[in-house]
């Protein structure tokens, strides 16, 4: 097999792009590919960074937060005449295949260039928001969640000592998977996102009868597609009579070593992918979906509407209202 396998990592950086990088690299050689890196996304594409996946580039990643060859949401992709340079920058090293490592706007790109010169794909993803149709899990969220865990907790010793109320407001762009899975997980009072209508005339009430019984202080998560963190706050002081403060998490999210977890799920999306080219491939993006690992085409994730799961959903209703 002569292939040649270009790996880039693109849209917002996640923990496990990196151990993902290696894990395709190592798996690609195995298989008699020849693996290369592109760095800084698609803008590399266009630039043509792209180099040879040495040893030398390859160790010491595993454990690094982020992306070490570096991403960017490249916009001049988006045009032919880029594209065509990103084309002719492949040609000139005969790759002829590629792995990209991020989310849905980064798959849709390569789906692009896959129409325009034929040049299979397969995508793995990783982002925090948990937002790719299609898939259970992105890289990076188990780590973003840990970090927010790690956040609310520190959170809640302040909050305690001073008997204040908190608002932490989550990324997760329009998905509320992180501010329901980290509500959960660290006990709040309150969690308000995209998927789940509220009630603060409800909420207030509960809030009082707790007071009564003994609550001291409360935590709220709120989820950066609400809009709704200032304004959470705001009320809780205007109607609860509490000393109220709001924390946006914001990029811290998106930093730190990747969690053992990211690391396990980052090798096996990773051997899937290049399995995927390696047995013909096109332009199919690498899913776990029920515990089993699988593909679906672009198309097909592009007509999806994301749905967060219906029990986490269910779990969370009783915090919104
Ligand atoms: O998609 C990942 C994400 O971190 C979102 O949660 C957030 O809304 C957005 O990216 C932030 O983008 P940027 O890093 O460009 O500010």
């Amino acid at each position: 097999m002569n292939d040649k396998v270009a790996i880039i990592t693109s849209g917002g950086d996640a923990a496990g792009m990196n151990p993902a990088v290696k894990s395709a690299a190592e798996h690609a050689l195995r298989l008699g590919m020849k693996p290369y890196v592109v760095e800084w996304g698609l803008r590399g594409l266009i630039e043509g960074w792209i180099h040879e996946a040495t040893q030398a580039r390859l160790s010491g990643i595993l454990h690094r937060g982020g992306t070490v060859l570096g991403s960017s949401r490249s916009k001049r992709f988006f045009e032919l005449k880029h594209r065509e340079i990103a084309h002719a920058n492949l040609q000139k090293k005969g790759i002829n295949k590629l792995i990209v490592i991020g989310g849905d706007g980064s798959f849709s790109a390569l789906n692009q260039f896959y129409s325009d010169f034929g040049v299979p794909f397969a995508g793995i993803p990783a982002t925090i928001d948990n937002d790719i149709p299609g898939t259970d899990y992105c890289l990076g969220v188990d780590t973003a969640l840990n970090m927010i865990r790690q956040s609310v907790d520190s959170i809640r010793d302040t909050a305690s000592s001073f008997s204040r109320a908190f608002v932490i407001e989550t990324m997760g762009r329009h998905c509320g998977y992180l501010a329901m899975t980290s509500a959960l997980a660290t006990g709040a009072e309150i969690c308000l996102v995209p998927e789940i209508p509220y009630d603060l005339d409800a909420i207030a009430e509960r809030m009082r009868r707790e007071k009564e019984l003994g609550r001291t202080y409360l935590l709220g998560v709120v989820a950066e597609g609400t809009g709704m963190g200032e304004s959470l706050t705001r009320w809780m002081g205007d109607a609860l009579g509490m000393d109220a403060r709001l924390t946006v998490l914001g990029h811290v999210q998106r930093g730190g070593s990747p969690t053992v977890y990211d690391r396990i799920m980052a090798f096996k999306f990773a051997v899937a992918a290049v399995e995927e080219l390696a047995n013909g491939g096109t332009n199919q993006v690498i899913t776990f979906k029920d515990g089993t690992f699988g593909n679906s085409s672009i198309s097909k994730i592009a007509d999806t509407t994301h749905r967060v799961d219906q029990h986490l959903i269910q779990l969370c209703e009783g915090l919104s209202r």
